[in-house]
C-alpha cells in the first residue's frame, strides 16, 4: 500500500470516529445539555409568584395525591399485590402519586407531601424560576421549563400517569380532565 492511499484511509477512519462521538453527544440526552442539574424547588415557591394556578392546583386531586396512598383502598391494593412495604412507601406506587425525587435534587421548600406538583408537569424549577427568565418563555423552556407543542402533546403526557399501569385506572378523557385542573388564561 502506497502512503498516500494508507494516508487516506487513515484520514477516514478519523473522520468516522468524529462523527460517531458527535452523534453519541447529541443523542444520549443529557449530555449536550445539562437540564439534569436543575433541582425542585417546590409548590410553595411557584406559588410566590403564581397565586392564581396556586388556588386551582391546591383544590385538585393532584394536591392530594400522597393521601390517596394511605386510604383503605390503597391498603387494600397494596394487601392484593404483596407489597413488602405500605402503597405510601412504595416506589410502585409514589412514581406516579408524588415527585419520588433525591435529597440532592430538590432544594429546601421542597415537599414531596404534596403529590403531583406544578414541577411533575412543568419540569424542576431552580433555573427558569428566576423572575427575569420567567418572563422570556423561549430563555425558560432552555432553562428546563417543559414546553408542550399542543393539546396531542398534553394528552401524551398526562398519559405517562393516567393509564393501564394505574391499579384504579379510569378511562381517561383529556378534554374533560383538563376542565377540572386547567389553571391557564387562555385555554
Ligand atoms: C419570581 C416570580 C416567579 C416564580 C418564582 C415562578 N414564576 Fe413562573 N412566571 C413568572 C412570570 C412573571 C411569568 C410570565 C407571565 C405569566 O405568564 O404569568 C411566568 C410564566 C410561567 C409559565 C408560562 C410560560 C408560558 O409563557 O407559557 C409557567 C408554565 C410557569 N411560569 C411556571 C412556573 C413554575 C412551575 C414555577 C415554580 C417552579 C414558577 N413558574 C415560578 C414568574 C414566576
Ligand atoms: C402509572 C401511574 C400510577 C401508579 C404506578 C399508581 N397510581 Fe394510583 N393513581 C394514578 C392515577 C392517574 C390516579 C387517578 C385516576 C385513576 O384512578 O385512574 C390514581 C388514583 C389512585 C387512588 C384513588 C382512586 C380512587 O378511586 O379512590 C388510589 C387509592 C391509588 N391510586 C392507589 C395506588 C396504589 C396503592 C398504587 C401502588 C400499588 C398506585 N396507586 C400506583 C396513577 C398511578
Ligand atoms: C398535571 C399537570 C400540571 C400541574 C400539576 C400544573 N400545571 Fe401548570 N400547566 C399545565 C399545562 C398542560 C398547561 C398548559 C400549557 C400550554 O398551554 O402550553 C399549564 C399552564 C400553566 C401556566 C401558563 C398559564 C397561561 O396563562 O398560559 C402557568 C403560569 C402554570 N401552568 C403554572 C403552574 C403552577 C404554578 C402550578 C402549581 C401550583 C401548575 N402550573 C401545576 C400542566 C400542569
Ligand atoms: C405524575 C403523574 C400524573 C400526571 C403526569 C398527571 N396526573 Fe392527574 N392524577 C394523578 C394522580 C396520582 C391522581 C389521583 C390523586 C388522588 O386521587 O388523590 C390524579 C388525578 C387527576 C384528576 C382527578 C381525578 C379525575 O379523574 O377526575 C384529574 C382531573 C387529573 N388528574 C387530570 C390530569 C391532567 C389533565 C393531566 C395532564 C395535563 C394529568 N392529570 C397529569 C397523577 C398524574
Amino acid at each position: 500500500m502506497s502512503h498516500y492511499v494508507q494516508g487516506t484511509i487513515m484520514k477516514y477512519t478519523i473522520s468516522a470516529i468524529v462523527l460517531f462521538a458527535f452523534l453519541l453527544l447529541i443523542t444520549i440526552p443529557g449530555l449536550a445539555e445539562d437540564k439534569a442539574t436543575n433541582k425542585y424547588v417546590g409548590v410553595k415557591t411557584c406559588s410566590m409568584c403564581h397565586k392564581a394556578q396556586f388556588a386551582v392546583w391546591e383544590k385538585s386531586k393532584h394536591a392530594d395525591a400522597i393521601n390517596a396512598l394511605s386510604s383503605p383502598k390503597a391498603a387494600e391494593i397494596a394487601k392484593v399485590k404483596g407489597l413488602k412495604k405500605s402503597a405510601a412507601e412504595s416506589e410502585e406506587c409514589l412514581s406516579c402519586h408524588i415527585i419520588n425525587a433525591k435529597a440532592a435534587d430538590v432544594e429546601k421548600n421542597f415537599d414531596p407531601k404534596q403529590g403531583v406538583q406544578c414541577e411533575t408537569c412543568h419540569g424542576a424549577g431552580s433555573a427558569y424560576k428566576v423572575m427575569s427568565t420567567m418572563k422570556d418563555k423561549a430563555k425558560a423552556i432552555t432553562a428546563g421549563l417543559t414546553a408542550f407543542k399542543d393539546d396531542a402533546a398534553k394528552e401524551k403526557f398526562c398519559k405517562t400517569c393516567h393509564n393501564e399501569k394505574s391499579p384504579t385506572y379510569k378511562e381517561f378523557k383529556f378534554k374533560e380532565s383538563w376542565e377540572k385542573i386547567k389553571h391557564a388564561k387562555k385555554t
